[in-house]
C-alpha cells in the first residue's frame, strides 16, 4: 500500500498535531510538502517529515501555483486565512482538510460549500470531536434509543481560566475583527455536536453573554502595570500571571497537589503548549522571559486589546420542539465539556475532560445506572485528531466520501454560531429557517 501524500499549509500548533499522525503511521500517510512563512516552523516540520528543500514554501500561494505535489492538502493557517488557500487547493485538484472555523463570515462558509461540491473533491472540516470515542459513544447511546426521545440537551464548554487568558485575552482569538467571535472560534465544535446529537435541525435561537472580567474596569486595583513583568504588585496572587503560567507552570503544580488519584493531563508532555506558542517552540527560559517582556503573552489580562466575550449562553429549539442550551465560558478550574441529556426513557450525564471521560446512563424504567469510560482521556481532543486523520486518509486513498465532516454538514454549526452572535449583540430571537434560507440565497444570487 502506497502512503497517501499530503501537503501542509500552516505549520503551527495544529499542523504539527496532524503531522504526528503521519509519524505514527508512516505506512498510511506521509507529508511531502510544507508551506509556512515562519522559517523555524517550516524547517522543523520539514526536518521531522524529511521534506526536501524543493518542497518547502514560504506561503500557500507558492505551493498552490505549482502542479499538484500531493493527493491532498491540510489547511491549518490562522482563521482569517482559510478560504483563499482552501478554494485554490480545490481548484488545483486537491482534496482538502480544512481547520475550523471554515471561514470567519457566513457568506464565505457558504461559498466553500459550493466550491467543494462543484469541484468534485473532498473538503473536510476539522470537527475532530466527531471522531472521538467519547462523542461516538454518546451518539450511539442516543441512536440506540436508550434515552427515548430527547427532551432537553444541555452542553457546556468549560474553558479553563489560563486557556481563556492565553487564547482569548492575550492571544490570537482575542478580537472578533482579527479572528472571529468566540462562539464561533471555540464552539463551532460544540454547536456541531449538538446538532449531530439532536438529530434534527434547530429552528429558533437566542443568546446572551458579555465580556465581564478581562477589561480595565474589572482590574482588582487601578494601578496595575501594562505587563506582568513590570513589577506587578499582585503578581503572586493573580491566577492570570504570565510568568506563573508560562515559566513556573503554576496552574499545573496546584492541580497536581489537589489530585492524587487521577494523573492530570499535562500538555507539556506532548507539545509544551501553551508555552510553545510564545517563541515558535523555543522553550529556553530566557527566550520565554523575553517573549513575556516584549510580546503579547506578557500583557496584564486587564490591559489587553481584547473584545471577545468571556461567557455566552445559547438557547435553541429544534424542529420538533426539543430544547437545547450551550454554555460557553472561560472561568473553569479544568478544561472540558460537560453535558446532560434528558429523554423520555433515560438521562445521560457526561464529562469530557483531560482528566477523566465518563458517561453515565440512568434508565428510568429499571432505575439502573451504567457508567462508561470511553477511550481518549489524557489525549488531546479525546483521540479525535487521530480519528479524523485516519478517516480522511482512508477516504482519500479509497476515493470515498466522508459525510460526517464534509463542508455541508460543517456549515450548520457555523450558521448557528453566526446566528448566536447576532442574537447576542442585537438581543433578538432568530428564526433559523429564515436565517438559513437567506444565507444560501445570498450566495446564489
Ligand atoms: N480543530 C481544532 O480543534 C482546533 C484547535 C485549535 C485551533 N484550531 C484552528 O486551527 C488553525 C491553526 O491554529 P494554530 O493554533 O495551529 O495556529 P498557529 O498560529 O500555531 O499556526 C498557524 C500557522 O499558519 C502559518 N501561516 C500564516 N500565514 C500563512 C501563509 N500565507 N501560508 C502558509 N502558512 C501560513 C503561520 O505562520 C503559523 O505557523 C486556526 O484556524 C485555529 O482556529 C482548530
Amino acid at each position: 500500500m502506497c502512503p497517501v501524500k499530503l501537503a501542509l499549509i500552516g505549520a503551527g500548533d495544529r499542523g504539527f498535531a496532524y503531522g504526528k499522525y503521519a509519524l505514527d503511521h508512516p505506512d498510511e500517510v506521509s507529508f511531502v510538502a510544507v508551506a509556512d512563512p515562519i522559517a523555524v516552523r517550516r524547517g522543523q516540520f520539514a526536518a521531522l517529515h524529511d521534506i526536501p528543500s524543493t518542497h518547502r514554501f514560504v506561503s500557500w500561494e507558492d505551493l498552490l501555483t505549482r502542479p499538484p505535489l500531493a493527493d491532498a492538502v491540510i489547511v491549518a493557517t490562522p482563521d482569517h486565512l482559510h478560504v483563499a488557500p482552501a478554494v485554490a487547493a480545490l481548484r488545483r485538484g486537491y482534496h482538502v482538510l480544512l481547520e475550523k472555523p471554515m471561514a470567519t463570515n457566513l457568506p464565505d462558509c457558504v461559498t466553500l460549500v459550493h466550491e467543494a461540491e462543484s469541484s468534485g473533491h473532498m473538503l473536510q472540516v476539522c470537527h475532530v470531536l466527531r471522531y472521538s470515542d467519547f462523542f461516538n459513544q454518546v451518539y450511539q447511546i442516543i441512536q440506540a434509543g436508550r434515552l427515548g426521545e430527547i427532551v432537553t440537551l444541555e452542553h457546556r464548554e468549560n474553558v479553563v481560566y489560563w486557556h481563556m487568558a492565553h487564547s482569548f485575552v492575550r492571544g490570537n482569538w482575542r478580537r472578533a475583527d482579527e479572528s472571529s467571535p468566540m462562539i464561533l472560534a471555540k464552539c463551532c465544535h460544540d454547536l456541531d455536536l449538538m446538532y449531530w446529537m439532536m438529530g434534527e435541525p434547530f429552528v429558533r435561537l437566542s443568546s446572551v453573554g458579555s465580556l465581564l472580567h478581562f477589561r480595565p474596569e474589572a482590574a482588582p486595583r487601578p494601578d496595575l502595570p501594562e505587563r506582568c513583568t513590570d513589577g506587578c504588585p499582585i503578581e503572586a496572587e493573580c491566577p492570570f500571571s504570565a510568568p506563573a503560567i508560562y515559566l513556573e507552570r503554576r496552574p499545573w503544580r496546584s492541580l497536581a497537589v489537589g489530585v492524587t488519584d487521577v494523573p492530570y493531563y499535562d500538555f507539556s508532555v506532548e507539545r509544551a503548549w501553551p508555552a510553545s506558542v510564545l517563541a515558535h517552540g523555543d522553550l529556553r527560559p530566557e527566550v520565554l522571559r523575553r517573549a513575556l517582556e516584549e510580546g503579547p503573552y506578557g500583557r496584564c489580562v486587564y490591559h489587553c486589546d481584547n473584545d471577545v466575550v468571556d461567557h455566552q449562553v445559547v438557547a435553541m429549539q429544534s424542529a420538533s420542539g426539543r430544547s437545547a442550551t450551550l454554555i460557553m465560558h472561560g472561568h473553569s478550574h479544568l478544561e472540558g465539556r460537560t453535558l446532560r441529556i434528558d429523554g423520555t426513557r433515560g438521562t445521560l450525564e457526561a464529562r469530557f475532560t483531560h482528566m477523566l471521560n465518563t458517561i453515565e446512563v440512568h434508565d428510568h424504567l429499571t432505575g439502573r445506572t451504567e457508567v462508561v469510560h470511553p477511550l481518549g482521556a489524557h489525549v488531546v481532543h479525546g483521540g479525535g485528531d487521530a480519528g479524523l486523520m485516519a478517516a480522511f486518509v482512508r477516504a482519500v486513498r479509497e476515493g470515498t466520501q466522508l459525510p460526517l465532516t464534509d463542508a455541508r454538514s460543517a456549515l450548520e454549526s457555523h450558521l448557528l454560531a453566526f446566528a448566536a452572535e447576532q442574537a447576542r449583540l442585537e438581543g433578538i430571537v432568530i428564526d433559523l429557517q429564515a436565517y438559513r434560507a437567506a444565507a444560501m440565497a445570498r450566495e446564489l444570487s
